[in-house]
């Protein structure tokens, strides 16, 4: 038995990165899995593969920033399936300019380009996945892929980081509000391991690789974590969106039945607990005596 036998989930921005292989990876183990992306070519490649593998999949194109298509997404997936089980609320797209215009300098045209994504759709989902899953006897789940720029800054990211910290509060205040239906939400940042295709131009096929795979790839270079990894956790292989897909998994299963209102670094590498001092990054306590 797959841990999501019985389940439906609908996922956004399911078509590439970390929410195509969430797709793959719970139909395998069982789920119906509408697949939605604001490129609809995608979310249709995503669950032809479903499909064809002998899973059960729907897609749709749904662009988070629109209320109406989230709800008619909602709406097809239980006309289909009959309920919805779990929200996967992982839609997200870069800050213009991918951290090139100076915080003081951006508009509000491309605030708004990304806050009504990463904050605003992230809003919209959770809304709509509870209007259904309240009325399901058994609740529901919702998942939401906030990001380590929703704790800490990147430079240049500053209307992104912003849209994913208000995510990380909707998390909380959604797990408060709706757990009273039986329904739990919490998020998952990912900080290392993430789909190279987010820094990509949107016609890139969905390349299923983290940007240090596909550096790898591009370089032919081996694996060396003490020079390659900027994280105190030196593994023999790079972080990959299976990392990050591991926890989306967990939150998205009933393995974490009694959690609610939590965001959980994944696949940070030890990175959220290193000080910002200057330390050389291949310190040793030889080295000090
Ligand atoms: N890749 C990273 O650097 C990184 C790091 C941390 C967190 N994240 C977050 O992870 C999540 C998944 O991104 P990914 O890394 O898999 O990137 P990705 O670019 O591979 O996949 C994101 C998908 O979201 C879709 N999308 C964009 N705007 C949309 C909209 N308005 N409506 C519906 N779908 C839309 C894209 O078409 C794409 O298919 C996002 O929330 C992102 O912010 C990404």
């Amino acid at each position: 038995m797959g841990r999501f036998e019985g389940k439906v989930a609908l996922i956004t921005g399911g078509g590439s990165g970390l929410g195509r292989l969430c797709a793959l990876q719970w139909a395998a183990e069982g789920a119906s899995v509408v697949v939605t992306d604001l490129i609809e070519q995608r979310a249709n490649v995503v669950a032809a593969q479903i499909n064809d593998e002998g899973g059960k999949a729907l897609s749709l194109k749904a662009d988070v920033t629109r209320e109406a298509e989230i709800e008619a997404a909602v709406a097809a997936a239980v006309a289909k399936y009959g309920r919805l089980d779990i929200m996967f609320a992982n839609a997200g797209k870069a800050v213009p300019g991918f951290g090139t215009i100076a915080l003081e300098d951006i508009s509000e045209a491309e605030w708004d380009d990304v806050n009504d994504v990463v904050y605003k759709g992230v809003f919209y989902a959770g809304k709509h996945a509870c209007r259904q899953m309240k009325t399901q006897a058994e609740g529901g789940n919702i998942v939401v892929t906030v990001s380590a720029g929703g704790h800490n800054a990147y430079p240049g990211f500053g209307p992104y980081c912003a849209g994913k910290a208000g995510a990380a509060g909707l998390v909380r205040s959604m797990a408060y509000d709706w757990g009273r239906y039986g329904i739990r939400v919490n998020g998952l940042s990912p900080v290392h391991g993430m789909s190279v295709n987010f820094a990509l131009p949107p016609e890139t096929p969905a390349l299923g690789m983290s940007y240090e795979e596909a550096q790898l790839a591009e370089s032919g270079a081996g694996w060396d974590a003490a020079t390659m990894f900027p994280g105190p956790l030196k593994v023999k292989r790079p972080p990959s969106l299976e990392d990050n897909a591991a926890v989306a998994t967990f939150l998205a299963s009933d393995a974490s039945t009694y959690m609610s209102g939590v965001v959980i670094p994944s696949c940070d590498g030890g990175s959220f607990a290193r000080t910002s001092i200057p330390i050389p990054e291949n310190w040793s306590l030889e080295d000090q005596a």
